[in-house]
């Protein structure tokens, strides 16, 4: 499946301004070369803008931030990716803050039960982003997105989620930092949560294993949503919401192959790159990279190990 190219400049979902810059970055990191180099050239569509006149509407949470503009963003960029994967193609959500999930795993949903596969969601982030409209304590709706896709209570305005996503669809990896309110829902509920302490205990592979093979034996689709932060701030310092203890270059390159191998991602969100706070565009590049490893890249071609 070829790849299409979205740029989400979405900065709505978080106060730390420059998310915005995002798609314009990986752009001059080389992200279309990188995928012409695999074979796999990408369609780039540029970037959506949101509409001069924002919708009105009154949260019912007074904490919460810029809720006409992450409804607007949220809108359009399930419009087009719902679009992408109907014309049977790969989208590439390029963030922007990850506000823009609320749009892009609404239009993943929405393709799937229209040709009656089920959707499944592996979150690679330090956050859970369990938190709802009313429950958000921070007040940025980038806390937000996976309480939408499960279809949890408290999103008014937000129109209901297309098709939620069934809790034992939803991986969580690389959690290490979660609010009260995400930590109470979490436990009441059946999504995997593969925190550090997991992933140190049990190393990347095996539970990244785990839930790809309930993916293909359910003949699923598959949204990826990464992250900046998933990545250590040492070797990823482009995000406004650091959290030591984060991935390693070795680790996510890692977790990108496989993801690969399985052949069964079908839509992608690269998510939270500040190019503003980046040191001479090493995040953007390395995001890039991480990209050519989810498409294909590998040092050596070895015969795909057999997950069954
Ligand atoms: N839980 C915190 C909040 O709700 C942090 C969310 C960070 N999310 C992210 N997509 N980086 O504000
Ligand atoms: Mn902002
Ligand atoms: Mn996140
Ligand atoms: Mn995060």
């Amino acid at each position: 499946t070829r790849p299409t190219l979205i740029g989400a400049p979405v900065d709505s979902g978080q106060r730390t301004a420059g998310c915005l810059m995002g798609p314009a970055a990986y752009r001059v990191a080389g992200l279309a070369e990188v995928l012409d180099v695999l074979g796999t050239p990408a369609l780039d569509r540029g970037d959506l803008a949101l509409p001069a006149a924002l919708p009105a509407c009154t949260p019912h949470n007074p904490a919460v931030d810029q809720l006409p503009a992450t409804l607007a963003w949220t809108d359009l960029i399930r419009t087009a990716v719902e679009a992408e994967l109907a014309a049977d193609r790969l989208p590439i959500v390029l963030g922007g803050d990850h506000a823009l999930a609320l749009g892009s795993v609404a239009g993943a949903a929405a393709h799937a039960a229209r040709v009656g596969r089920p959707l499944f969601l592996l979150w690679l982030d330090a956050h859970s982003d369990f938190h709802t409209v009313q429950s958000t304590s921070s007040g940025n709706l980038h806390g937000t997105p996976v309480a939408y896709a499960a279809g949890r209570a408290g999103f008014a305005p937000f129109p209901p989620f297309p098709a939620p996503v069934p809790a034992d669809h939803i991986c969580l990896f690389g959690i290490r930092s979660v609010d009260p309110a995400e930590h109470r829902a979490l436990e009441a509920c059946e999504i995997a949560v593969n925190d550090m302490r997991v992933l140190d205990e049990q190393g990347i592979s095996a539970p990244l294993r785990r839930f790809l093979d309930k993916v293909r034996l359910a003949g699923g689709m598959l949204h990826v949503s990464l992250d900046v932060d998933f990545l250590d701030p040492g070797i990823a310092p482009a995000v406004g919401t650091t959290v030591p203890g984060g991935a390693t270059f070795r680790e996510a390159h890692l977790v990108c192959e496989m993801i690969h191998e399985t052949g069964l991602m079908t839509s992608l969100d690269l998510v939270e790159l500040n190019p503003y706070l980046d040191e001479r565009g090493r995040t953007a590049r390395l995001m890039v990279d991480l990209v050519g490893s989810l498409m294909g890249r590998k040092v050596f071609d070895r015969p795909t190990r057999s997950f069954s």
